[in-house]
């Protein structure tokens, strides 16, 4: 029934819209990063958001499991209530702090605001561009990398059916692209170095989407302890089921179906996708893959961040 209530209300929030406001919209610099105008146009009121020490921010590469670490942390927060983080879509319970759409719809900070503590709260933002005051305020951060190659299709398949991303061209087309950091939130590779190289000065707890999938109760208790709470073993269970691959496809939740078509296009790749390691394999030519582990060797030189493609 709540999901019937959501898709009726975003429906007609969505059939009041301008025609073709959200659509495709373009990439603006941002102090050097690619991101969509309606983030550039208002980044000084998004900068200026005021953390609360007890926040938890989710903060990830568009692609790299944010929304699987979004349903744990809320399973962890709610102590395996399946039922309580049915309340509402995952847009609704973690304010996206980066954008800034035009009205009706509310700006991700200023939903924020309005929220009681203890928040949690999404970013793709590069370390750079992650408001101040998080950091001012020693805030919990869970970041979550995912290797490139997974990420990079997973953003194309992504970029296809969400009409406010700029258009993705071929996959060949894509890749370069991507190599390029000219997409949305920009740089792969900056962004998932970059966090390493603060996590200890912070407290950014640095998770990968390998070690998720192949070992999901262990990550698990790593962010339950990182949250300092103490679920028995039968809870720990539950949110291992509660938040696999095949339990969020089908939760409405979860799976983004509760959002129109105007904004995610289901009928043109699902959100809730493959969730697998190594799904590069099935896109990637030889050509392109020697291309990518030579570019990748030079942009990854002299970090110690290690991923792995397969598991
Ligand atoms: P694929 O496109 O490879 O399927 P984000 O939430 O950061 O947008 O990431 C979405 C990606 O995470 C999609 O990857 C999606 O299928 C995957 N994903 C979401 N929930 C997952 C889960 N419980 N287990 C594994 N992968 C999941």
């Amino acid at each position: 029934m709540e999901e019937q209530n959501f898709k009726q209300q975003f429906q007609e929030m969505a059939q009041n819209l301008p025609k073709g406001i959200f659509h495709r919209l373009p990439l603006k610099k941002l102090q050097g990063v690619p991101v969509m105008n309606i983030i550039a146009d208002h980044f000084e009121n998004i900068a200026t958001f005021q953390a609360r020490p007890d926040d938890l921010l989710v903060a990830t590469y568009p692609k790299a499991g944010t929304t699987w670490v979004q349903e744990i942390v809320d399973m962890i927060d709610k102590e395996g209530d399946a039922e309580k983080c049915q309340r509402a879509p995952t847009f609704v319970r973690f304010p996206f702090i980066d954008i800034w759409p035009p009205p009706p719809l509310i700006p991700g900070v200023v939903d924020a605001e309005k929220m009681p503590s203890p928040r949690i709260l999404k970013t793709h933002f590069p370390f750079h561009l992650v408001p101040k005051s998080f950091w001012e305020q020693n805030c919990k951060v869970i970041y979550v990398a995912r290797n490139a190659k997974d990420n990079a299709v997973s953003y194309y398949h992504f970029d296809v059916m969400n009409q406010t991303q700029p258009e993705p061209g071929t996959w060949e087309e894509y890749l370069i692209k991507f190599m390029e950091g000219n997409v949305g939130w920009g740089s792969w590779y900056d962004h998932v170095k970059r966090y390493w190289e603060k996590k200890d000065q912070h407290r950014i707890l640095y998770l990968f989407y390998e070690d998720m999938k192949e070992n999901p109760e262990q990550e698990i208790r790593k962010v339950m302890e990182f949250m300092e709470k103490d679920l028995p073993d039968h809870v720990i269970s539950k949110i291992v089921q509660q938040t696999s691959f095949s339990a969020m496809k089908e939760n409405p939740m979860a799976n983004y179906t509760t959002v129109p078509k105007v904004f995610l296009d289901h009928s043109l790749s699902s959100f809730m996708r493959k969730g697998e390691v190594g799904d590069w394999k099935n896109h990637f030519t030889v050509a392109q893959n020697e291309v990518f582990e030579e570019d990748y060797k030079k942009k990854m030189a002299g970090t110690s961040l290690r991923f792995r493609t397969e598991i």
